[in-house]
């Protein structure tokens, strides 16, 4: 949420800066900025709107400079405005900030800062923290890059909140001070010039070597050389770690969006998932990353899984597996909800946090709050740099490859094979018996081609995209494991194409949802053959004796399903519990291209951000 990206070296800095925020564009979107040191002063030039508004603004007028700091806001305190974008200066006007957070005591400090004559040109809570920094900086007797560093620390004392940010003055030629608490941020070490950034993606074609920041730490960056201080003092030894990944990121191929290329690499995403982790001798799985013994693992008698939006959908159809396969209960959370409530919490309860950017700030909150009161927490991330897989005890990485889209799709599918997994080695390390184990592997191991098979129909699903574009609402059911695979299909509706969509059971239907069929809204229902398909063609038959339409999610040999829904998404037959990894596919091709067919920015749609690091 928010990106920020700063440039000290010998090249101009306004095109790196440019193309630096574009690869962090999907951080947020509603305005951009930045700010370079001319030789004289500080330029600003900011814009509401996308990055090649600015990059527009930029092209007709050019900062001419070798050190600068810029930003992608995601707005929070004060709207989309030219005004309240990034960056920020001070009540002097030469020193320029950028921010990624919250300033949760911003008004107390606003307040007390007009009284002492501060002038604000924005309604950003940002502002406030560029007017205390320059106060500090005014009032020290710091010599050198010391007198930067010391007034950042002392006006980040007087804020609560959330921050990432990166700080320059027009008197300090040379040095960009960066800081974080809460909200990441990396230094990206080039030769003889030097980088930072909200996350190691905007760095991808300039370096590969990193510095990540650890909470509340403090950098000073020049050309030639960085500084980190922690509040215990200088951090020695700093290791520069090197990353892949990163540069694909930036290329759709041969697709519209990068949603539809992520759909599209769902085979090998999931390939990634479990390869080298099937224990074909042992009939389990391998999860090395866990740092628990079987004998501590053995001992685990509940289990709580934290997560938010799909990262919870896909928690819930954890829930259903290992329940399934090893016998534990396990309780899904909101992760806001955890991390204020007062849920009691058995003590051998193991912890799980899952999130594909390992950055969300309520997931980050409970992981926290979970280990403050003792526990055990494990990751489930696909950004192997994010602080959740830092701060985790152990944990499995999903190697799905970076996901640009909004919309979390390969991430999804690749959370339920490790969920799988999980509840393998838990049952195997149970009761679970041998000859089931090395049928959910084999099972496991077709799925790549399974999901090729299902996204050979996303030609047919454009076809029927089209016929139910205009409905104003949508209806999503399914049972047992395919229920959280109906929130998770009526989430990407929502999100990408705007129209009203809900999950439920689809047992619910009589409890109330009923009252909203009619013939212009659609049920989607998953009904794949299982223990519960003749249950799921009851609620069909009702939803048909009032006239509302039938999409049905359905094994493609099934005939009987074709005779009674008006449309079928058809997928291949696979073990019982995998099958909601292949259900979800046509749900978000369904999305997807109802979403093109409204014409909506499917990659960037309203109001979201990719990575959501405010609470
Ligand atoms: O990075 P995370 O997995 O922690 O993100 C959690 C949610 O913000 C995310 O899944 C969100 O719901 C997606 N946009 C859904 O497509």
């Amino acid at each position: 949420m928010c990106g920020i990206v700063a440039y000290v070296g010998p090249r101009d800095a306004q095109p790196i800066l440019l193309d630096a925020l574009s690869r962090l564009e999907y951080r947020g979107y509603d305005s951009a900025g930045l700010a370079i040191l001319n030789g004289k002063g500080i330029e600003v030039r900011k814009k509401s709107g996308r990055i090649q508004e600015l990059a527009k603004i930029c092209l007709a007028e050019p900062v001419k400079g070798r050190l600068g700091i810029s930003h992608t806001r995601w707005a929070t305190h004060g709207a989309a405005t030219d005004k309240n974008a990034h960056p920020h200066l001070d009540a002097s006007g030469r020193l320029a900030l950028v921010h990624n957070g919250v300033i949760e005591n911003y008004l107390e400090l606003k307040t007390k800062l007009m009284e002492t004559g501060h002038i604000f040109l924005s309604e950003t809570d940002t502002e406030i923290l560029a007017h205390l920094v320059g106060e500090a900086f005014s009032s020290s007797r710091e010599k050198g890059d010391a007198r930067l560093v010391e007034a950042v620390r002392s006006a980040v004392q007087q804020i609560q909140g959330t921050l990432g940010i990166a700080v320059i003055h027009a008197d300090m030629p040379g040095l960009i001070v960066g800081a974080r608490r809460g909200s990441p941020l990396v230094i990206g070490v080039g030769e003889g010039e030097n980088f930072l950034a909200s996350d190691t993606q905007a760095l991808a074609p300039y370096t590969n070597r990193v510095v990540i920041l650890q909470d509340k730490e403090i950098v000073s960056l020049r050309a030639d050389r960085f500084d980190v201080a922690s509040p215990l003092g200088i951090r020695e030894n700093v290791k520069v770690e090197e990353i892949e990944d990163g540069v694909a990121a930036s290329d759709k191929g041969v697709h519209q969006h990068f949603m539809l290329k992520e759909i599209f690499e769902q085979p090998s995403a999931i390939q990634n998932a479990f390869r080298g982790r099937l224990d074909a001798d042992g009939a389990t799985a391998k999860l090395g990353g866990l740092n628990m013994s079987p004998q501590e693992l053995r001992q685990i008698d509940r289990i709580c899984v934290l997560g938010c939006g799909t990262a919870l959908h896909a928690g819930m159809v954890g829930k259903y597996l290992i329940e399934t396969l090893a016998k534990i209960p396990v309780e899904t959370q909101h992760s806001s909800e955890f991390r204020y409530g007062d849920s009691p919490v058995s003590g051998r309860t193991l912890f799980f946090a899952v999130s594909q950017s390992g950055e969300t700030a309520d997931t980050l909150g409970a992981l926290r709050e979970a280990r403050r009161r003792g526990f055990t927490v494990l990751g489930i991330c696909n950004n192997v740099a994010s602080t959740i897989a830092r701060e985790s005890d152990g944990g499995v990485y999903m190697h799905a490859g970076p996901e640009i889209g909004v919309a979390a799709t390969k991430s999804f599918t690749s959370q339920l094979v490790i969920f799988t997994l999980i509840g393998l080695l838990l049952g195997r390390l149970r009761f679970l018996s041998a000859a089931h184990g090395r049928e959910l592997l084999q099972a496991m191991e077709n799925l790549p081609a399974q999901i090729t098979q299902c996204l050979a129909y996303s030609d047919a699903i454009r076809e029927i995209a089209q016929r139910y574009a205009h409905a104003s609402s949508m209806l999503f059911l399914g049972r047992l494991a395919n229920f959280p695979i109906a929130l998770e299909g009526a989430l990407k509706v929502k999100e990408i194409t705007y129209i009203h969509a809900e999950g439920y059971p689809s047992a619910e239907l009589k409890h109330g949802v009923i009252a909203l069929i009619d013939k212009e809204t659609p049920t989607v229902l998953l009904a794949t053959q299982d223990g519960v398909y003749d249950k799921n063609l009851g609620n069909l038959q009702e939803i048909k004796a009032r006239s509302g339409p039938i999409i049905a999610v359905a094994h493609d040999d099934d005939k009987k399903i074709c005779t009674l829904a008006d449309t079928v998404l058809k997928v291949p037959r696979t073990h019982e519990l995998l099958q909601p990894i292949l259900n979800i596919v046509p749900l978000q091709l369904l999305a997807y291209h109802i979403g093109v067919a409204l014409g909506r920015d499917v990659d960037k749609p309203r109001n979201l951000a990719k990575s959501v690091t405010v609470e």
